[in-house]
């Protein structure tokens, strides 16, 4: 049998001390960074944050790195007046130079001082989640781990995650204090965390956040070789799977996922949320959108209960060509 079915949503925990909130969230990055420079537009932007609120959104992913920082000021503008409804998610220990290059600091004073700079531009007296961007491995994570766990107690956060981490990473924050979520890419291209991350997480108590959810928006169809990006577009040049070949080679995942959403009667975004949803009901998603369309389409995917039959093929798609970074 193929097709699916509507169901009632429910809010997922993100960990067993977490908030509950809708399972499909909204990253805010491609807002202010990375994808099509021409298309930004603030106003816009706003409009969707403020549309995914009346959804039933909740959860809005930001990070200081993106823009560099403009995008925490655009949430917290889009947020102001309604910041009860919302669980801010952001992110701090990538920084950036005056040249624009990006490196890891994990140590606790920037810790702090990008987590004191982030409530700022957010116009916030805290955050309910604040991750680890990436661990820097020139600093004890323990150390990094436990500024972290001091700006929890000081009431600015209410819970420390980790961003592209491992089990014994994992492990190791979780035995100083507790690790709320971890956010990893999950999607049909992305699979790596359902070996070992992800059931860690289940096992543990803690969220998992599903970041680039849609591939970076190669799950949805919209573009099937570099050419169809826009120009400037951080696709472009910085991802191997967007490289001619690669794409060339990814399209028959993308023809297989766009025949079985035209049986199943949805799009293949919402075919490809659905399934990074059911993984786990630890699992929420945060699809990047700007748009209102993208944002409603991509809102609907978390009532599309897959079926056995395209669940399985779904599972069975074929593997990515090209690395992730
Ligand atoms: N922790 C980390 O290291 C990390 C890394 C990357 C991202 N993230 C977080 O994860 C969030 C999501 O990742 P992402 O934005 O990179 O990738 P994504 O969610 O996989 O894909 C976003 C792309 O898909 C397009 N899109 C969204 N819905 C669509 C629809 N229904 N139909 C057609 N196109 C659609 C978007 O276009 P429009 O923008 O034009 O709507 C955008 O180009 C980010 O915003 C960020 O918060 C975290």
């Amino acid at each position: 049998m193929t097709g699916t079915h509507q169901a009632v949503i429910a809010p997922r925990a993100l960990g067993d001390a977490g908030p509950a909130v809708h399972p499909i969230g909204l990253g805010c990055m491609g807002m202010s960074w990375v994808y099509a420079p021409q298309e930004r537009d603030e106003e816009a932007a706003i409009r969707t944050i403020r549309r995914a609120l009346d959804l039933g959104l909740d959860l809005f992913d930001t990070a200081d790195l993106y823009g560099p920082f403009s995008n925490e000021r655009l949430l917290g503008r889009a947020l102001k007046g309604r910041r009860d409804r919302a669980v801010v998610a952001t992110k701090a220990g990538l920084a950036v130079d005056d040249a624009g290059s990006i490196h890891r600091d994990g140590s606790p004073a920037h810790l702090r001082a990008s987590c004191e700079a982030s409530l700022r531009r957010l116009g916030l007296d805290h955050v309910d989640l604040l991750h680890l961007h990436r661990v820097d491995p020139a600093v004890p994570l323990e150390e990094t781990w436990g500024a972290m766990a001091e700006l929890v107690a000081e009431g600015k956060v209410r819970g420390i995650g980790l961003s592209e981490v491992s089990v014994a990473e994992i492990d190791l924050a979780h035995a100083i204090h507790p690790v709320a979520t971890v956010q990893n890419e999950l999607s049909l291209w992305s699979r790596e965390p359902l070996a070992d991350v992800l059931p860690h997480c289940r096992s543990r108590g803690i969220g998992f956040v599903a970041c680039c959810p849609l591939g970076r928006g190669f799950l949805t169809g919209a573009f099937r070789e570099p050419g169809d990006l826009p120009a400037g577009d951080g696709r472009r040049d910085h991802f191997p799977r967007f490289s001619v070949e690669a794409m060339r080679q990814n399209r028959a995942l993308l023809d297989e996922l766009g025949a079985m959403a035209r049986d199943a009667g949805h799009t293949p975004a919402q075919l490809a949320l659905a399934w990074v949803l059911a993984q786990d009901d630890a699992v929420v998603a945060i699809p990047g959108a700007r748009t209102l369309p993208h944002l409603t389409e991509n809102a609907e995917a978390a009532s599309v209960v897959l079926t056995a039959d395209v669940r399985a093929r779904l599972d069975a798609l074929p593997p990515a060509v090209g690395g992730r970074y």
